[in-house]
């Protein structure tokens, strides 16, 4: 007789039915398009899904299906199970380029949007040094070959577990970030001798204002991030870091306003506030951080280009009479990672229900994940777009909500979400846009297996990150102590 657990082909049947999708046993059954039709329709001429919030290499296939890399999306999905995160390789590869080629050497890609071995390798191939902030991100950036040299450490609290591995392996540079931190580093230095002398840069609070959400804010004043210029605090570390008898080679500034951020002055104000510190005091090094914006949805305007964006910073910095020998440098993570994914879902209900305050209809879309892999529209009231991988130039003439299958009324992935009128459960559901705070964010809430992540490219896809299993699940687990464990 089989077993629960020895048995691998019970295993998989079990990982079906926890969120492996198995696309045959949905295709063409239980069509709820007629449920759909009953619904309210919206604007009868919503616009399909704009192009432009696609990645790179995305194209309208014969038939009107969408192809990635030049492939067909539906096919990656039939082939690794929904929900899955598509990539596009060339997408990430070029704004990797571009950002190098914008700033120089220097430039980080922050790997806290999205990271895997697969992605810090291409960052590294692609000129990039890596900006890792946790001791986690640092161990998968080395176990994917990055050179300790070519990586940054961040954190507002890094353990000393941290900061050792970082001194041992000879990390590129330490952004410091409070006098106690300073203080642990020092304490280190007396005990453990790295192979180099650490350099280090000081992260400063400029106190600026930025349009964006609250919690991606991190350069106003109330802040647990960095040392505040107003304060002195900034100046203080810069001099304690600076002094004869420090034990590490301070080399810059560092700062980082905000995120989402579509107008460039706010970085121009930022520069104005810390140029007087970075030319009295003569460093080298000023890294303006992450924080470009992306469009999401098809009503937000373009942002500027990570071209556009180097070059206002330079220019910010030569009108802050900041000399052009200091090294300006930035890590973008969104804008690198974003634009270059979409997540695949599989429709599994459709439910319309009426609201009696209105007299209307909301009609909900539920796919086969959400929070989990992205917490975005939960935590921050993200907006994004939905679309049918089958039909990308197709109107969208009906307004849905896409939810997702977590035990939460907050599990909404589209709030206003529009799609053709024939969508039938079975239908794959694609969200654009999601290629940066989506899989870096998922998480196991319910039990929810984490999806595969898939590059496309050249006609081929690979799995760079395989789907989660239940065994996975279990995988943490300790089994009950012996008595003889316990305290008498
Ligand atoms: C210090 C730092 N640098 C860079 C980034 C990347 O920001 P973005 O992905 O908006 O470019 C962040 C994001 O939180 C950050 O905290």
């Amino acid at each position: 007789m089989t077993t629960v657990g020895s048995s691998a082909a019970y295993r998989r049947q079990i990982d079906r039915r926890m969120g492996v999708a198995d696309p045959a046993t949905l295709h063409g059954s239980l069509s709820a398009g007629r449920r759909l039709r009953d619904a309210e329709p919206a604007d009868q001429d919503m616009a399909p899904v704009p192009l432009r919030l696609l990645p790179d290499t995305a194209e309208v296939a014969p038939g009107d299906s969408l192809s990635i890399g030049g492939v067909d999306v539906a096919t990656v999905a039939e082939a690794v199970g929904t929900p899955v995160f598509i990539y596009d390789e060339a997408h990430l590869r070029s704004r990797c380029r571009e950002a190098r080629r914008a700033f120089g050497d220097g430039v980080s890609f922050a790997s806290k949007a999205f990271l895997c071995r697969a992605m810090a390798r291409i960052a590294h191939d692609e000129g990039m040094m890596i900006d890792v902030a946790s001791g986690g991100e640092l161990y998968v950036a080395l176990r994917a070959g990055v050179p300790p040299e070519r990586l940054v450490l961040h954190g507002s609290n890094k353990s000393t577990d941290e900061l050792v591995l970082a001194l041992d392996v000879g990390i590129g540079r330490i952004v410091v970030d409070s006098f106690d931190e300073i203080e642990r580093v020092n304490l280190l230095l007396g005990r453990v001798a790295p192979a180099t002398r650490p350099r280090v840069l000081v992260r400063v609070n400029p106190g600026v204002e930025v349009s964006t959400h609250a919690s991606i804010a991190t350069g106003r004043e109330d802040s647990k991030f960095g040392f505040s210029l107003a304060s002195g605090a900034a100046a203080e570390a810069v001099n304690l870091l600076a002094s004869r008898h420090s034990p590490v080679d301070l080399v810059g500034l560092h700062t980082h306003i905000g995120s989402q951020i579509f107008d460039l002055s706010a970085f121009g104000r930022t520069i104005d506030s810390l140029a007087p510190l970075v030319v009295t005091t003569g460093l080298t090094e000023l890294c303006v951080g992450g924080g470009l914006g992306v469009a999401y949805t098809g009503d937000q305007k373009e942002p500027p280009t990570l071209t556009e964006w180097a070059t206002a910073m330079r220019h910010a910095c030569r009108v802050a009479g900041i000399p052009d020998s200091v090294r300006i440098t930035a890590e973008p993570g969104r804008a690198v990672a974003a634009t270059a994914a979409v997540t695949c879902y599989r429709i599994g209900a459709i439910k319309s229900v009426p609201l009696p305050s209105t007299d209307g209809v909301r009609t909900y879309v539920s796919v086969d994940g959400g929070m989990s892999d992205n917490l975005r529209p939960a935590l921050y009231d993200s907006r994004y777009e939905a679309f049918l991988p089958r039909a990308v130039t197709a109107p969208r003439p009906f307004a849905v909500t896409v939810a997702g299958k977590h035990c939460e009324s907050g599990d909404i992935l589209v709030r206003n979400g529009h799609l053709p009128q024939d969508v039938a459960v079975g239908d794959l559901l694609a969200t654009p846009v999601t290629g940066a705070y989506g899989y870096a964010m998922a998480s196991n809430y319910n039990k929810l297996l984490r999806p595969p992540v898939v590059f496309v490219g050249d006609g081929r896809y690979r799995t760079v990150t395989r789907r989660e299993t239940v065994e996975d699940l279990l995988g943490l687990d300790v089994d009950e102590p012996a008595l003889s464990h316990c305290v008498p």
